[in-house]
């Protein structure tokens, strides 16, 4: 049996997958090779995850060097790369610190638990509502789906969590309305990826903070997808000039192993205390070394500025293609309504020409490693113009 008829017999099929396999990073660090020995340009970076793309030796190095010195360690102890990680993160957003997790969802299930108990511990029982707007994504754990705000995701797996409560993005009527005595935060994405690359208006992100910070409700920003520099700022809310009591993230920071992150600011930073969270494999010293990698690229003078300049230069070369309508998203993470053609059907003929790409709802969307050069930039647009021509 093949890679492929391995999966297919021995792996669960929950995930319809595409006729792949992945051997090894290519010439640069935003192509791989496939197991059928052809070269893919990468325009995905499996979903966000590979932000300095394929095995970036610095990258690599520091994953290497940490996983023969001290592979894991309990929560009961402490470990350097948990510790400078730790506060370099915080340097650079400004928040006071963090649970160390392992996915996008555990990030958003620690930010639920903690805002629900930052009411319990101040107002008591039977506030504890969370408000999450319509076609967000906030994972696949049970009250990340339940916070997940599309109904063709809430079935089968009934009861669901209780507690949340889905409103209009952009309609501040709504969320006015909603804002009751039973809420303890509202959670959001600034730019929902999943629900296809929709961008929160400025005026409601306003108000949002407006409305909280008035009563005491605690904002939430899921930067799973946007941050670590996706959107050319570290975290997309510095576009908005705002930042949310609670930000999570996962994907991009750590590079390519798993980590999630649920960052605090002042007011929330002494809330879950000891015992009332954890995860074993949380904060595990190899994933934070290879994720220090990463905030040092990521950090480091001029990269944000690079990313604006690369997606910029991608709105350019696609906006002149006919079958293109418009292109939504910031920095590198972009969103393509097509005129006649179906994403689904694009992304398949790229693949087939060696480009990966991905879709959000209708559209086709590109998230390309950080560090794309131009040649594969180029190579990359080449291909796409021709499947969409
Ligand atoms: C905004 C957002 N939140 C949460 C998640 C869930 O992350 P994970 O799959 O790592 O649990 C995703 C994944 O796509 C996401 O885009």
């Amino acid at each position: 049996m093949n890679t492929i008829e391995k999966y297919n017999k021995y792996v669960m099929k929950s995930y319809g997958r595409l006729p792949l396999a992945l051997a090894g990073r290519g010439k640069h660090s935003a192509s791989a090779v496939g197991e059928d020995g052809k070269l893919y340009i990468d325009f995905g970076s499996g979903i966000g995850v590979n932000s300095l793309g394929f095995c970036d030796s610095e990258w690599a190095g520091a994953v290497c060097k940490q996983a023969v010195l001290l592979q894991h360690n309990s929560n009961y102890y402490y470990n350097k790369p948990g510790a400078d990680f730790s506060e370099k993160l915080c340097e650079i957003t400004g928040y006071t610190n963090m649970f160390l997790g392992n996915s996008g969802a555990e990030a958003n299930e620690c930010a639920i638990k903690l805002s629900r108990k930052y009411s319990f511990d101040k107002y008591g029982k039977n506030r504890h509502t969370i408000i999450t707007l319509v076609n967000s994504f906030h994972g696949r754990t049970l009250a990340a789906l339940s916070a997940t705000g599309q109904e063709d995701m809430h079935n089968y797996f009934f009861p669901f969590v209780e507690g949340f409560v889905h409103v209009k993005a952009n309609d501040i009527a709504e969320l006015k309305a909603k804002l009751d005595d039973s809420v303890c935060a509202v959670m959001f994405e600034y730019i929902q990826g999943e629900g296809g690359v929709e961008e929160l208006e400025q005026s409601y992100v306003d108000e949002i903070f407006r409305l909280c910070s008035e009563r005491d409700i605690l904002t939430i920003a899921d930067e799973v997808q946007t941050g670590a520099g996706r959107t050319g700022k570290f975290l997309v809310g510095e576009h908005y000039g705002k930042q949310a009591d609670i930000t999570t993230l996962a994907k991009g920071i750590g590079g390519g192993l798993p980590l999630g992150i649920c960052l605090a600011n002042e007011k929330c930073a002494g809330v879950l205390t000891a015992g009332t969270h954890g995860s074993t494999y949380g904060g595990n010293p190899v994933v934070l070394a290879g994720a220090t990698a990463v905030l040092n690229k990521v950090s480091a003078p001029g990269f944000l500025s690079e990313i604006l300049k690369k997606g910029e230069y991608i709105r350019e070369k696609l906006a002149v293609l006919d079958e293109v309508v418009s292109i939504s998203g910031k920095g590198l993470m972009l969103g393509i309504t097509l005129n006649e053609k179906k994403a689904a059907d694009i992304l398949e003929a790229a693949l087939e020409k060696g480009l990966l790409t991905l879709t959000a709802k209708e559209k086709l969307r590109l998230l390309p490693p950080l560090v794309i050069d131009y040649e594969s930039l180029d190579k990359g647009l080449e291909i796409l113009a021709e499947v969409l021509s």
